[in-house]
């Protein structure tokens, strides 16, 4: 492997092999080391992990499933000092409970669940708040910090913004449509400019099931979110993730929700104002004029990319001045034109065709219903806008479009440039004038992604890019201090790819753009998430989500139906340990900045 690719590059590792095993691999030189899994304790008092008695109490005091946003708020603007966030986007039962699994005509089974193990489901989503500093070059979790937290689906939350309070958003338990029980499905997120998290809550429909009362006025609301679809069994137990006791509760799902972590106490706020959507994540920056715009995606085929500019002024100096930006401002959705011109359309009642005759009566409708607005203004359909990252250094917006086979010839666009889009693609945005507050800026396709060897995948990967450096599924991403790229991956399937999914720097300038290095890469049946680097660049904390999973082909803890010498019981490789999801922290072995 040749240390620089001799092209410009901006990254300088000797690149990892791509390929597929039971454990993770870092480019050398690098350390990469667990920091947290699941079950680990947050707390002084936390129990340890026994995953063959679990209970929701002790994962209550624990790191939970399926880690996924990793943000990180320095203490003391210190580097080697802060909170670690982490979202727990969801639940993989096949591999977290003991003896629930059967195999049946070469399928797993998963025996149905009951109130104990859906408590402890509903314990292991939301989020994590840890204090973490670094200790003679090491991280090390400070299990009695102050700020350390949990957040579940049972943590109570406030709704605010134009929604709260708002009838359709009104149930039995909450009379008032402004208190809301807990968080679900947050995949990516962010840390606002003010040191707040942000965790979006992505794909809820799963959560509720049961059927709407004949004529409810949600269906065609419902219909357009895929709601319900019935993946959990969480309605079996608690009346309001079942449509046909509490028709109203899935209008309270699919926002932002803003924590601040300087209070562990405070309740965290749904910011209605963003949209209602399967979000994404919500990574933020600071406008010339100190407005702040959030950009988001929808993660669903044909949906749509948006960003938010709040209506009031970020105060550098004050801290609470800025805790309520987020409750009003501006919702846009993106029209890509063929011409490379962008236009930022607002989603705003009253305005264009977000009126009473098409069935809005304020901007808390347009915002409940995101989609069928942005619909009604010729939003450009994508191919699952996943993280959208603004970029501070050069001034440019990177939009990951992580995949859609099902856009047929005739629905291709220059946006969406390829039918059957198996590997996605990612899309650079230049916003008018420098200005990441304008409604108007250009596009162009940065990379078609997928394997540049096979001609009939149309990658567009610079010819520079090994056979290791390419990748599909572009899902998460982060820029460093220095503006580079790097982009983490769902979906690279061993069977298809011969490749896990990783880590990869992908250059964005001059004659190296579009070359790309694959940096680390998971176990098996893992997916690539986090990905974040300290304000210094010197350590990259990276989510390997669901190791071990390959969906009903997998049995629990670890034990293969097939693949056999692929299992993996990653990171404890215990007998008595399930594979667990983890957040591994990367660092240059002489201590120096990642990738340089
Ligand atoms: Fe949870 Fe869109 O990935
Ligand atoms: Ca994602
Ligand atoms: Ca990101
Ligand atoms: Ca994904």
């Amino acid at each position: 492997a040749s240390t620089t690719t001799g092209n410009g590059s901006a990254f300088i590792f000797v690149e990892v092999e791509a390929g597929v095993d039971q454990t993770h691999h870092v480019a050398e030189g690098y350390d990469a080391e667990v920091l947290l899994r699941w079950g680990d304790p947050l707390f002084a008092d936390s129990p340890a992990f026994d995953p063959k008695s679990q209970s929701a109490d002790a994962q209550r005091r624990q790191f939970g499933y399926n880690n996924d946003y990793v943000g990180f708020i320095p203490l003391d603007g210190s580097a080697e000092h802060g909170l670690l966030v982490v979202n727990h986007e969801y639940t993989n039962e096949h591999l977290m409970f003991p003896g629930i699994v059967s195999v049946a005509e070469g399928k797993l089974k998963v025996a149905p669940a009951d109130q104990k193990r859906v408590d402890i489901e509903m314990a292991a989503h939301g989020g994590t708040i840890v204090e973490i500093r670094k200790v003679d070059g090491k991280w090390q979790v400070v299990r009695e910090g102050k700020l350390n937290r949990r957040i579940t689906s049972t943590t109570p939350m406030q709704l605010s913004g134009p929604v709260a309070g708002h009838d359709r958003l009104k149930t039995k338990d909450d009379p008032t449509g402004t208190q809301v029980i807990g968080t679900l499905n947050n995949c990516a997120g962010g840390v606002t400019p003010w040191g707040t998290y942000v965790m979006a809550e992505e794909n809820f429909h799963g959560y509720f099931l049961g059927k709407l009362p004949e004529g409810h006025r949600e269906a065609a609301n419902y219909k357009r979110y895929g709601v319900p679809e019935a993946t959990y069994e969480w309605g079996n137990f608690y009346d309001r993730f079942d449509l046909s006791k509490e028709p109203n509760e899935p209008n309270r799902f699919g926002w932002i929700v803003e924590v601040d972590v300087n209070d562990p106490n405070a309740a965290p706020k749904k910011r209605t104002a963003l949209g209602r959507f399967k979000h994404e994540g919500a990574e933020s920056i600071v406008a010339k004029d100190g407005r702040v715009v959030f950009y988001l995606g929808d993660d669903e085929r044909f949906d749509y990319v948006y960003k938010f500019v709040t209506a009031g002024r970020f105060d550098p100096n004050n801290r609470t001045a800025n805790l309520d930006l987020l409750d009003s401002g501006t919702l846009y959705v993106a029209k890509f034109d063929a011409d490379g011109a962008l236009n930022w359309l607002p989603l705003t009642f009253g305005e264009g065709p977000l009126t009473a005759a098409n069935g809005f009566a304020s901007q808390a409708d347009v915002l409940i219903e995101t989609r069928r607005a942005a619909d009604l203004l010729g939003a450009t359909k994508m191919d699952r806008p996943e993280d959208i990252q603004p970029n501070g250094v050069n001034g440019k917006v990177y939009v990951m479009l992580t995949n859609n086979t099902r856009r047929k010839d005739d629905q291709v666009d220059a946006a969406n440039p390829r039918a059957k889009n198996a590997f996605g693609h990612i899309i650079e945005l230049t916003e008018a004038e420098g200005d990441f507050a304008a409604t108007k800026g250009t596009w162009e396709v940065l990379l078609k992604c997928g394997d540049p060897s096979v001609a009939a995948v149309g990658a567009s990967f610079s010819t520079d890019t090994t056979r290791n450096g390419w990748f599909g599924m572009p899902d998460n991403c982060a820029v460093d201090s220095a503006g580079r790229l790097w982009v983490a991956t769902d979906g690279n399937n061993p069977k298809e790819t011969g490749r896990t999914d990783g880590l990869w720097a992908v250059d964005v300038e001059g004659g190296a753009r579009a070359t790309s290095k694959l940096f680390f890469r998971v176990p098996v049946g893992a997916e690539m998430c986090g990905p974040l680097f300290t304000p210094d660049d010197r350590t990259a904390f990276v989510a390997v989500q669901h190791p071990g999973d390959g969906g009903t082909d997998w049995a629990p803890f670890g034990r293969p139906s097939y693949y056999e010498d692929l299992s993996t019981r990653w990171p404890d490789f215990k007998d008595d340990m399930p594979v667990r999801p983890a957040v591994v922290v990367i660092t240059k072995k002489d201590g120096g900045k990642i990738g340089a």
